[in-house]
């Protein structure tokens, strides 16, 4: 029997966790035995007799979960000493960053841990239910609305009232992908002017179906990819971008920064001297700040003051609403694993061919196994990371492991 195992989260202050108690029976559904480690749901008040009632086994130790365990599944990467306990052959299951974890993807390959890394998963319709990296960044968009209203000193909505009229606050959002549109929707429902700007003109439509302004810019040619991310834009139009939403931004009550470029650092969208132009008592909620920021002056996990404009950098958006954050991520991996169990030898067929573990597998069998984390290694110079041990299965002619991806195809191997 496969054993699937949910660790408690590595980060101190990180309320979210991986399974709630109702998803527990769908996995036994699927003939797996569900372990979790003591105190797995304590930040969302979810007790270990919950976990019991529902099926699953309560261990009391992160090694005893991990070291049992065919299928891992965090929300967080696991930590180096977690990943020894990993069973050789074993899956992981989180977000794995791997555009930026080299050294723990060198790791698995070298302990012949199977890793998905959830970020990875294709933009197709097949997979929006286990799409986590849409779930959680709806959640951010809203809370960084709540976030931003926490350090204004105004309300949102138009008042009218005997003691005088109150304005409505003017929010500026800039991105308009999954994060931006719910933060949009957020600001409008609680009444607040919203202008929103994002470099790829298709998203003008849905910003307008939601009730806000798109601020019209003229980049030129700007592009998205195939998965419907932008690509980056030449130093020039980012000129043209920070020189004309200047004014939106000087005008604004709230800016909310949510631009990202996938597996590159965010663009930096607003400079100090901008951030001088707005009123003393504005916020800056910036979504990238963990990253590196899309506001100069932003500090990670932090809340700082330049010239009176508080910016809010604190980050782990979705912990604030740690409920619901965990609801959604506890049924975007049980509709992951459902949709890739083979119910008839009741594995989990590794199949790379197929294209969802064509993009969301990052390492298998001892290799890199994803074309683009290998390519993206490859010309950052850290091929010396990536294990050269020739791959335990028939790969053809390949001898060299981080170019062993695009021969794998007619690879079936099983986590069991
Ligand atoms: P993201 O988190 O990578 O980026 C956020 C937003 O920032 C994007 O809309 C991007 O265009 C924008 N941006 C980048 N540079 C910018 C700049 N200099 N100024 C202003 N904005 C900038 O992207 P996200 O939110 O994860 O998804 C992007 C799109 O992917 C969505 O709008 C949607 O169309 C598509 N999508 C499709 C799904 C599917 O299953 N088919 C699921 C989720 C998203």
């Amino acid at each position: 029997m496969v054993n699937i195992a949910f660790p408690r989260e590595n980060i101190e202050f990180e309320n979210r966790c991986s399974l709630l108690p109702q998803n527990v029976a769908a996995y036994k559904r699927l003939g797996m035995e569900v372990l979790v480690e003591s105190g797995l749901g304590k930040g969302v008040y979810i007790s270990d007799t919950d976990y019991e009632q529902a099926g699953a086994t309560v261990l009391h130790t992160k090694k005893q979960v991990i070291s049992g365990a065919d299928i891992v599944v965090t929300l967080h990467k696991l930590n180096h000493e977690q990943v020894k306990n990993v069973q050789p052959g074993a899956l992981v299951i989180s977000f794995l960053d791997p555009f930026n974890e080299f050294d723990l993807i060198d790791t698995f390959c070298h302990q012949q841990i199977t890793s998905i890394s959830v970020e990875m998963l294709p933009r197709i319709s097949r997979c929006q239910k286990m799409d986590a990296l849409s779930s959680q960044a709806s959640l951010a968009g809203y809370v960084m609305v709540q976030k931003g209203m926490q350090y204004l000193q105004s309300v949102m909505p138009m008042m009218m009232t005997p003691a005088g009229t109150l304005k409505p606050m003017k929010v500026f959002v800039i991105g308009a992908g999954v994060a931006g549109l719910q933060a949009i929707a957020t600001a409008k429902r609680l009444g607040a002017q919203v202008t929103a700007f994002d470099t790829r003109a298709v998203v003008a439509e849905q910003v307008q179906s939601l009730g806000a302004k798109f601020l019209e810019i003229d980049l030129g040619e700007t592009a998205q990819t195939a998965q419907g991310y932008a690509t980056a834009l030449t130093p020039e139009q980012m000129a043209i971008q920070q020189r004309e939403q200047a004014k939106c931004i000087a005008s604004s009550d709230l800016v909310i920064t949510t631009a990202q470029l996938f597996g590159r650092k965010p663009p930096v969208l607003i400079k100090r001297d901008v951030i001088c132009q707005m009123k003393p008592g504005s916020v800056i909620v910036d979504m990238a700040a963990e990253n590196g920021g899309n506001v100069e002056g932003a500090v990670a996990r932090d809340v700082v003051n330049v010239e009176g404009v508080t910016i809010v950098g604190t980050g782990f958006w979705a912990n604030d609403v740690a409920r619901d954050a965990s609801q959604m991520y506890s049924s975007n991996i049980i509709s992951l694993v459902s949709e890739c169990w083979d119910i008839e030898t009741q594995t989990l067929p590794i199949e790379l061919q197929d294209e969802i573990l064509k993009a969301a597998v990052i390492t298998h069998k001892g290799v890199i196994v994803n074309q683009t984390i290998a390519d993206f290694y490859e010309q950052q110079g850290k091929v010396q990371l990536v294990t050269t041990e020739k791959p335990q299965y028939d790969t053809g002619a390949v001898s060299q492991a981080n170019s062993a991806t695009s021969t794998l195809t007619n690879n079936s191997n099983e986590v069991a």
